[in-house]
Order: C-alpha cells, then structure tokens, then sequence
C-alpha cells in the first residue's frame, strides 16, 4: 500500500477544499456523452500499487468532467442538496471509525448517538415526544420499512397514495408483492381522502412535499380515514420536512402527529451528503416486532438495544456523526436561516415568473421548488431545457402536469446566492428568446 496517511491526507482535504472553492467556475451539469469516461479508464485493476497522487491527478483529468456538480451554488435540479463541510469532515472521521453498528456492543457510540441525534431532531421539528427515530440510507429504505411495518400490523396487503406520491412508493409495494392503488388529487395537486376504499388497505402514504410540484397531503384526514379503516400512516416528507425546523412552515405538518411513521431526508435540505435518511415511528414496538430478527451468534449478555432490529440492514454504517457535526457547528438556528433563505430566493424566482409576460407558473410555489413554463409547445420547453443545462452555467430538469411538459428550479444548496438565482432567470431568458 502505498499511501502516506498525514500526507495524502492533506492533499485530499487541499482537493476538497480547492474544489469546493472552484464550484462557481465549473459547468453543473456535466458536459460529457455518455461512455466518454469509461473509455479513459483502464479496463482492468492495476496489478502494482499507485500512489495516491496518481489518484488525486486522476480525479483532475479523469472523473472532474464526468462530475454533474451537486454541490455548485447554481444546482437547481431535482431536489438541490448540499455536503456542507462539518458534515464533509464528519464522513471522513466515520471511515476512519467504520463503526459497524450491528449491535450495541459493536458500537455503543454509534448507537447511541443515532437515538440522540434523532431525538434532537424530532424536538427541532416540532414532533410527538416518545417517537423512535433511526437513520435510514435513503427515504426509499425508510418507506420499504414502513410499508413491511404497515404489513405486519395489519395483516393486509394494500398500499393506497397519491398519483404524485415519490415512484419509491410504487418500486417499494411491487418488490413487496403489494398491491398498489393511487388517489387521484384535487386542483392542489394534494391527495382527495374521498372516494378510496380502504377496508383492506395496510397503509396510506401521505406526501409532504411531492417530488414534482411539492404539494402537501392532507396529511390530517388521511390519518383519521385511515386509521377509522385499520390501515397505518406513513408520511413521506423526505424533502419538505426539515422545513419544519422554521415554525412558520409547520402548516405542513398539521395532522402529522397522527402519522404511524415519518420520513425526512437530512440528506436532501439539512446540510449533509448522501445518505442519510432519518426515519421515526409512533409505534416502536410493533415496528421492532416487524423486523427484530437475533441469530444466536449476535445474542449478547447485555442484552441491549440493537439498531439493526428497527430496519433491514444488519450492518449499518455511522451516518449520525455528520448529522450530530452539522447539527453543531451550524445550531439550529445557522440551519433556520439556510432553509429560510432558499424559500426566500425561490419566492423572488416565482415572482419573476408571475411577472413576465411568455411564462407561466404551472403551480403554486411551495417551500424552495418553483415549477413553471415558457409559452409554447411542449417540444420547445424541452428544447429550452437543453439548451439551458447545456451551456453549463444551471442545471434544472422537468416533470409533467396533466401531460403537459413542465420545467422545475429548486433552490436547495447552502452557497447559493440571489445572483445565482438571477443568473439562472436570465439564462433561462436568454435561450428562451434566441
Ligand atoms: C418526496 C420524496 N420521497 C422520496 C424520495 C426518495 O429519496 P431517496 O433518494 O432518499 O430514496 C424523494 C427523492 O427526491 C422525494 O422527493
């Protein structure tokens, strides 16, 4: 092995640093076709060591034009993220760590801080005392979780959201042999609670926050519908939930309270790197009960609490540590002012568009995503699309609303700025009267 640990090491922190310094110049999405990268890579693994210099020069020439930069300030895509640098750090002290927290014993710090940092969460929230609260990977575990909770309890087999419900809904009931049924929405783009049986449903998912339009679920009478019915509620606010940590956004939480479990995405607007997913239930023990499976070479005389009991992984990585450093070094009020922030840039994004004549907001804007159209066909929207993501200066993508070809900005990363948001209304304009 060829590496000088202190050494390299400081050349690893000198690239993170000069590339994240580097974000503003370099084009977000990336400017590559596909195969360009894996026909620069050698085919084979190198039979000698290399240092870890050749690693680093090859980051530059090899992978740097392949990167769609997530972390650039003008990332208006999807759900725009942000690996803020306590929480960047943090990752690199829990590989040095590799805490594998199968059971308590095999790591009592890490999970015990998971339980912790969860709860501190929960409180900055506004949720229920006495939920349990794990990380998950991703809100699609989370929700695979829920849904074989839901199952368990119930003894059904039916999985009842929204037609705008995120697709790891649906990916999840069918890997469960589930029977899916989606809800139409009304003029809001929110879930109607009429009109669905639910007499052998196992669970509702209620979204806060959909991923195209982020329209909010009444999450209220769902629960009650569905609990009337036997069915367990699980809300999805994988984006829109860590918006809760201002008060003025808990409208969107009303009814949440009720729900039998809760996803929200640190990963998506709390500052830290993919992945991290945090996930809470109301009704532990039965959840436990769902998943508690202790072969006889796990059993220990202390007999304590074991994380890998609450999910399907055994092995689970030590993801709290960059939740518990961005929860620190930022406060919670450092976050309240990020999230309030990029609320406030996509509202000024949202007025531009109102304001001017040849665009249309398609819907209403809702927490950091404004979705929207140029006036014309469905193929120049698309047209404009590309044209915008090529030039490198923004990245943003699309979604379809009632068959109509729509275009969505998302502000969510923690160093964009109002110019940022300028420069991606401007480029928008000028490619769109070329
Ligand atoms: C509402 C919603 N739920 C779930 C997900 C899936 O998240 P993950 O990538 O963590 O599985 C997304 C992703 O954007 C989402 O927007």
């Amino acid at each position: 092995m060829s590496v000088d640990f202190r050494e390299d090491g400081a050349a690893a922190l000198e690239w993170a640093a000069r590339y994240l310094e580097r974000l503003p110049e370099l084009p977000v999405l990336a400017q590559v076709k596909p195969g360009d990268l894996s026909a620069q890579l050698p085919a084979a693994a190198p039979e000698q060591p290399e240092s870890f210099g050749d690693v680093l020069r090859d980051m530059d020439e090899l992978l740097l034009p392949a990167f769609t930069n997530w972390q650039s300030p003008r990332f208006f895509s999807y759900f725009a993220v942000t690996s803020s640098e306590p929480a960047i750090l943090a990752e690199m002290l829990a590989a040095a760590l590799n805490q594998v927290a199968i059971v308590w014993r095999a790591s009592p710090a890490s999970t015990e801080l998971e339980l912790r940092v969860a709860d501190w969460v929960r409180q900055l929230l506004g949720l229920p005392d006495g939920w349990h609260g794990h990380i998950e990977d991703t809100a699609s575990t989370s929700t695979l979780a829920a849904l074989i909770a839901a199952r368990h309890v119930t003894g059904r087999n039916a999985v009842v959201c929204s037609e705008h419900a995120h697709s790891s809904v649906e990916k999840n009931a069918r890997m469960l042999g589930m029977e899916l049924r989606k809800a139409p929405v009304d003029e809001e783009l929110r879930m109607r609670v009429d009109g669905h049986d639910l007499s052998d449903a196992a669970c509702v998912v209620a979204t806060v926050g959909t991923t195209s339009f982020a329209s909010v679920d009444p999450v209220r009478e769902l629960a009650e519908r569905a609990h009337a019915a036997g069915a367990w509620l699980h809300v999805d606010a994988a984006y829109a939930g860590s918006s809760w940590i201002c008060e003025e956004e808990r409208w969107s939480a009303d009814g949440v309270e009720l729900a039998d479990s809760l996803v929200v995405n640190p990963h998506k607007w709390l500052l830290v790197p993919t992945d991290c997913s945090l996930i809470w239930t109301a009704r532990p023990d039965e959840w436990r009960e769902a998943f508690s499976l202790v072969p006889e070479y796990l059993r220990t005389p202390d007999d304590a609490y074991a994380l890998s009991e609450y999910g399907p992984a055994l092995g689970r990585r030590f993801r709290s540590l960059k939740l518990w450093a961005v929860l620190r070094c930022y406060g919670a009020e450092g976050l309240r002012a990020i999230v309030r922030e990029h609320i406030r840039l996509a509202g000024h994004f949202a007025d531009w568009v109102g304001e001017t004549p040849g665009w249309e907001l398609v819907a209403p804007q809702r927490f950091s995503l404004v979705v929207f159209r140029r006036e014309g066909s469905d193929g120049e929207n698309e047209q404009l699309l590309e044209r915008v993501n090529a030039s490198g200066e923004i990245f943003i993508n699309h979604t379809k609303l009632d068959g109509r070809y729509v275009l969505r900005l998302a502000v969510g990363n923690a160093r964009t700025t109002e110019d940022d948001v300028r420069r991606a209304w401007d480029v928008l304009n000028r490619e769109a009267t070329r």
